[in-house]
């Protein structure tokens, strides 16, 4: 059976194309919540290009040292270096199948450079799944936003509170007791989670990532989620999204 079960895996491992998910929204959209549970669903891996950056920057490389102050301000790290990171990501054995992107392409120069990448093996982005979310219920999210540094895992104060928590006399979370549920390990905020950094950072969503969406529509792959709606539901219409339509 395991044999079986190998040779099928070859066989789609050598050839045929990978499938190639886009995971789109603005910041605090909730890539980074839905992003694992597609991972767990379809057995393909999510590619962070945040925190790809933000372990760069915590190792201290020449690109996290390019990357640091850009990140912090919630400026754009330069397409050479995000293309540099997917191209040899991608070549890890676990994206044999395909892979999930989370917070690539953010321009129109990183799209065309991935279409490129995967004309060269007879791919092509399979889906892009859109979550919309209004600006204005993003400052709430990512100002509330606590994350497991280990696997990723995203908190919020209110709308996901680790079991840990406790809050002072003035109802704010106590930072010692904010612990991932896991594993117990300390939670932390990132730098960037700021409502100054945050302008900054939605301001590029719409001036250089939203196009990347008039990219796509013409090859009839992406599909819209409605994320201003409570997780589950998020998560209900991702699903859907997903899904092969049935007359196909
Ligand atoms: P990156 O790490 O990609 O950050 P981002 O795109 O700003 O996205 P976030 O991680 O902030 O949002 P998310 O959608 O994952 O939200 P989450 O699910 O956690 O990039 C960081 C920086 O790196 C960039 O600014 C840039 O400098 C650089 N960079 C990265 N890629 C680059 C590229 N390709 N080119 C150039 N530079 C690049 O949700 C947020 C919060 O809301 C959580 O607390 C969650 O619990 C909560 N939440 C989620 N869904 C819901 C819901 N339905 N209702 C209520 N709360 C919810």
């Amino acid at each position: 059976m395991a044999q079986a079960v190998k040779e099928t895996e070859d066989k789609f491992g050598n050839y045929w194309p990978r499938n190639i998910l886009i995971l789109f929204g603005p910041p605090g959209a909730g890539k980074g919540t839905h992003g694992p549970k597609i991972e767990d669903l379809l057995g393909v891996p999510q590619l962070s290009t945040g925190d790809m950056l933000r372990a760069a920057v915590a190792a201290k490389t020449e690109v996290g040292k390019k990357a640091e102050a850009i990140m912090k301000a919630g400026g754009l790290v330069s397409d050479e270096i995000v293309v540099g990171i997917i191209r040899d990501r991608i070549q890890e054995p676990d994206c044999r199948f395909g892979f999930i992107l989370d917070g690539f392409p953010r321009t129109l120069k990183q799209a065309r450079a991935l279409d490129a990448m995967l004309a060269k093996e007879g791919a092509s982005v399979t889906k892009v799944v859109e979550l919309q979310v209004p600006d204005s219920v993003l400052e709430e999210r990512i100002c509330g936003r606590w994350i497991h540094k280990g696997s990723g895992r995203s908190y919020h104060i209110k709308y996901a509170p680790p079991k840990s928590m406790k809050l002072d006399a003035s109802g704010q979370p106590i930072p010692e007791t904010m612990k991932d549920d896991e594993t117990g390990e300390p939670l932390m905020q990132r730098k960037d989670d700021t409502s100054t950094a945050l302008v900054k950072r939605l301001q590029g969503y719409h001036k250089e990532t939203v196009p990347i969406l008039d990219h796509y529509k013409p090859s009839g792959v992406v599909r819209t989620v409605n994320a201003n709606q409570q997780m589950d539901g998020v998560w209900k219409e991702v699903l859907e999204a997903l899904q092969r339509p049935k007359s196909a």
